[in-house]
């Protein structure tokens, strides 16, 4: 038999989405094949403290695994990495992979990802320049713009205008579209800090309230339209999965919706589309992913307005949701990758691109 590989699986985080991470790490853990890896999970505080647990999957979600975790230092840390910490001699000796579950700013946004290449170890998803523009939801737009694609209007504006010219910024989104219009920090995810703003009232507080989370926010115009969602896996020749569909509990898809709702927001797999509207959308989903030079893996989210047909990209993530409700292993399922499968491929994926680029 094969000896198993060592992966570390990283989780938790100091953003936001911690939680997020918690859930799908769970379910990540939980879907490896035992036989193939030898598991080693290392969880970020929200403090930022890197730890190392060794304790029960089952206590990862509702934080408790920090109690029982030993904390590393950098230098414990970039060793249990390295491979000197891995003392046991059925273990190769060193982190063979990383599969960083992480969601948000310093998970899923390049940084870590750059940490992972001076350490020159092989971790699953896309590298630095993916995710750093896939985190940024303005820089990816303009990439996207180029690519062909179609997104919905927008106003990019930055906390110090909203602070010295609150009246300036409001007039220039309101000439802009009408309301209700959507007001998002550039740089995060899980809904954190979105608002649908449908008057002048509420544009002023969701600006406030973007700002507390980044220093760049975008305003968008209002797409009335189905949430279609498209997975994308692969590194050099990526495919796109079917289509999933979100229909969200609340009046859009927020924090809340997302992750504690009970699965009151449905998600209909397969979408409902005509064969030609899958098409263009597994296209479009293909094109981003090459747009922002993605590899692994990526979940591409669009509008579809239905009364026109028009197709408009949302955004892009790097590091799509692995929890029991998550579109994107769902998606691939269906495609017949099986959870554990799926995981596999990820991280043949990461051997392959490390591989070619070292
Ligand atoms: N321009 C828009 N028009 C209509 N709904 C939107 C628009 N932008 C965002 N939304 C709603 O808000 C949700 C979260 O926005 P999104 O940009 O996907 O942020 P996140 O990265 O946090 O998922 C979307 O799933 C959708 O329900
Ligand atoms: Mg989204």
């Amino acid at each position: 038999m094969e000896s198993k590989l060592n992966v570390a699986v990283v989780f938790g985080g100091k953003s936001g989405e911690h939680e997020v991470s918690l859930m799908s790490a769970t379910n990540v853990i939980n879907a490896m094949d035992k036989s193939k890896y030898n598991i080693h999970t290392i969880g970020i505080t929200k403090l930022g403290k890197w730890m190392l647990y060794k304790g029960p999957v089952e206590r990862l979600q509702d934080g408790s695994w920090e109690q029982e975790a030993s904390s590393l230092n950098s230098q414990e840390l970039v060793e249990l990495l390295l491979g000197s910490m891995l003392q046991d001699p059925a273990e190769k000796g060193k982190i063979d992979a990383i599969f960083p579950v992480l969601h948000g700013p310093n998970g899923e946004d390049g940084t870590i990802q750059g940490f992972f290449e001076m350490l020159n170890i092989p971790y699953v998803g896309c590298g630095v320049i993916g995710s750093a523009l896939g985190m940024d939801k303005a820089i990816s737009k303009q990439l996207f713009i180029d690519a062909g694609l179609n997104v919905a209007g927008y106003v990019l504006t930055y906390k110090h205008e909203i602070k010295d010219n609150l009246p300036g910024v409001i007039a220039a989104i309101e000439g802009k579209f009408p309301y209700p219009v959507f007001v998002k920090p550039v740089n995060m995810g899980s809904s954190v800090g979105i608002t649908k703003a449908h008057d002048r009232d509420e544009l002023e507080k969701g600006l406030l309230e973007a700002v507390k989370y980044d220093r760049k926010i975008l305003v968008e115009e209002f797409i009335k339209g189905s949430e279609i969602e498209c997975a994308v896996l692969g590194n050099n020749y990526p495919e796109a999965s079917g289509a999933g569909e979100i229909i969200p509990s609340k009046e859009f898809y927020d924090y809340e919706a997302k992750y504690f709702d009970d699965g009151k927001s449905t998600l209909i797999i397969p979408a409902r589309l005509t064969e030609e509207e899958e098409k263009s959308i597994k296209e479009a989903a293909v094109k981003a992913y090459r747009a922002l030079d993605c590899c692994g893996m990526s979940r591409v989210d669009f509008f579809l307005d239905r009364s026109t047909g028009k197709v408009y990209i949302n955004e892009i993530n790097t590091i799509p949701g692995f929890t029991k409700i998550s579109m994107y292993p769902k998606l691939w399922e269906t495609a017949g990758l099986s959870y554990s499968k799926l995981i596999d491929r990820l991280i043949e994926l990461a051997l392959e691109r490390h591989a070619e680029t070292r």
